[in-house]
């Protein structure tokens, strides 16, 4: 694996496997790599071609400057992980390279950017993810690249975005790697107090009591989030937003007759968990 810093460097690095007609693809993260992150690498690697995994803290997706302070990073053990899950390339620029001055571009993906994430986070996020993965696209040229299921409504505002904007990129979306007792992995769990990584697998508890109302026939969102409600209480967790949501647009549903998304998000002290669930009612009997 090479570690590369600068877009001419990179374009380099890449040149020659597509020369060659190799595939590239794409893995991008902010790091602090778990075994979400490097599920989505071994993907990458599984595709052949090159692979090319891109580290970079986007300054302009954090809406809470003490959480981008926060933020952990360590590049070294995230260079070997990478070297481990099959990487060719870790591209690790600065943020000059990405935002150099008079940087005045963004990129707004309108609807689905919205609620959830977006009604707690502002605008500002998604639009800073959305300009970051535009420009990583034009940057690396992908043929495909992987995202992970955990941020559902990110991976869905990126198949929107490559559709609208005509990217050649084929974007995947893979499954939510959890600790043993059900918490989705994510980078900000390291910051939890212990008291609060014990109470947060109640997140996903929540979840799945959802998943059997509804394969148990409850079709009335309400009713279903019900019964997530009362493990969280028990937890003690008042959720940011727990909703079921159509898998398309986000926005609520009033029966759940199909594949639909139930979201959580939830504040332990300083450190924001999000979660979510594919749910589907049981097929009805003929
Ligand atoms: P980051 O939070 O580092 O996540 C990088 C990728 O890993 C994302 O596609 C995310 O959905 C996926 N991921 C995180 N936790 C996961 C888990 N437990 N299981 C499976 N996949 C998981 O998401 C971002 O970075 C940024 O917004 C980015 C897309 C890089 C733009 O800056």
């Amino acid at each position: 694996m090479i570690l590369v810093r600068t877009i001419v460097e990179l374009r380099s690095a890449i040149a020659g496997a597509r020369g060659r007609g190799s595939p590239v693809s794409l893995v991008p993260t902010m790091g602090a790599f778990h075994e979400g992150h490097v599920s989505l690498m071994r993907r990458a690697s599984e595709e052949g071609g090159l692979s090319v995994v891109s580290l970079f803290v986007n300054p302009a997706q954090f809406n809470d400057p003490s959480d981008l302070e926060r933020y952990p990073r360590d590049e070294a053990r995230d260079a070997r992980l990478a070297e481990d899950a099959g990487a060719d390339i870790l591209f690790a620029p600065p943020v000059s390279q990405v935002y150099p001055p008079g940087f005045s571009s963004s990129v707004e993906v309108r609807g689905v950017s919205a609620p959830l994430e977006g009604a707690v986070r502002g605008v500002e996020h998604f639009r800073g993810v959305a300009t970051v993965v535009t420009k990583l696209f034009n940057m690396v040229q992908p043929d495909v690249a992987f995202f992970g299921q955990k941020d559902a409504q990110q991976a869905l505002l990126i198949r929107r975005l490559v559709r609208d904007l005509d990217m050649p990129v084929r974007v995947e979306v893979c499954p939510t790697v959890r600790e043993g007792d059900g918490l989705a992995m994510s980078s900000r769990n390291v910051l939890l107090a212990p008291g609060d990584r014990e109470r947060a697998p109640a997140l996903y508890r929540a979840l799945t009591a959802v998943e059997r109302a509804v394969a148990g026939g409850v079709h009335h969102p309400d009713e279903a989030l019900a019964a997530g409600t009362r493990v969280l209480t028990e937890a003690g967790i008042v959720p940011e937003y727990f909703a079921a949501v159509s898998t398309d647009t986000l926005a609520p549903v009033r029966r759940i007759t199909g594949e639909t998304l139930i979201a959580i998000a939830a504040r332990f002290g300083a450190v924001r968990l999000i979660d979510n669930v594919l749910v589907r009612p049981a097929e009805r009997r003929g």
